[in-house]
């Protein structure tokens, strides 16, 4: 009997043969390096095909995707993936993509334990406290659920702008700049959160400037800092 799988080979045989008519050097030029522009931290949900829906081909996009977007300092994937991008891929653009619809923030909102999920969700659930008191004054449960997939979206925004290697980059040659994007599967549109990356990265820096040598030098020498 077929298995369901093996339509996957099928399909992978004749991509490459369209490949092949479009360009015979198609597979020398993909095997030859990448350059991709841009970094995307998407979710894992299986609707949200990054290249597709961005309309990119391969070797356009570097790819981290994972249970709701989320950017976690303790997560060695993600911050491996931010790390290399930034330093030796040297992308322009980071872009953080949540999508309306997603179960992982459904799962955040709703208090009950779930096992392995709790302290990858917990991120989620740290997202709703910080803006409680927005979310808990929106009453029809839709929006307030849309609501938090955007803040989700902003505050792992903040998350990338926190680390050490993005800011020293961008105040070496103003890039990456960082993106907070949301995919409505609905209508199939992506909508930009507008998020004003120089505004977030000078606000945050009074507690996560991780590029003043400066001021690490002087707590050093700091006699009374014991
Ligand atoms: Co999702």
């Amino acid at each position: 009997m077929k298995q369901s799988y093996q339509k996957i080979f099928e399909n992978n045989e004749k991509w490459i043969q369209k490949k092949l008519e479009l360009d015979p050097q198609y597979f020398d030029t993909l095997a030859a390096g990448q350059n991709p522009q841009y970094l995307y931290i998407g979710c894992s949900d299986s609707r949200v095909s990054a290249e597709e829906l961005m309309g990119l081909t391969p070797g356009e996009l570097f790819v981290h995707r994972n249970i709701s977007n989320v950017v976690n300092t303790l997560d060695m994937s993600s911050t491996a993936v931010i790390q290399y991008a930034v330093e030796h891929l040297k992308v322009k653009h980071i872009i953080v993509c949540g999508h309306y619809g997603c179960g992982g923030v459904k799962a955040a909102m709703t208090p009950q334990d779930l096992g392995l999920l709790n302290p990858w969700l917990r991120t989620i659930r740290d997202v709703y406290r910080l803006h409680q008191k927005e979310l808990d004054a929106i009453e029809d449960e839709h929006a307030r659920y849309d609501r938090l997939v955007e803040l989700n979206v902003e505050e792992n925004c903040i998350n990338v702008i926190k680390m050490a290697c993005v800011q020293e980059q961008y105040i070496a040659n103003h890039f990456p700049i960082v993106h907070g994007w949301v995919f409505d599967m609905k209508t199939g549109k992506i909508i930009d959160l507008d998020i004003d990356f120089e505004e977030i990265l000078k606000d945050i820096q009074k507690v996560y400037d991780l590029t003043n040598t400066e001021w690490l030098m002087s707590k050093k020498n700091n006699k009374n800092f014991d």
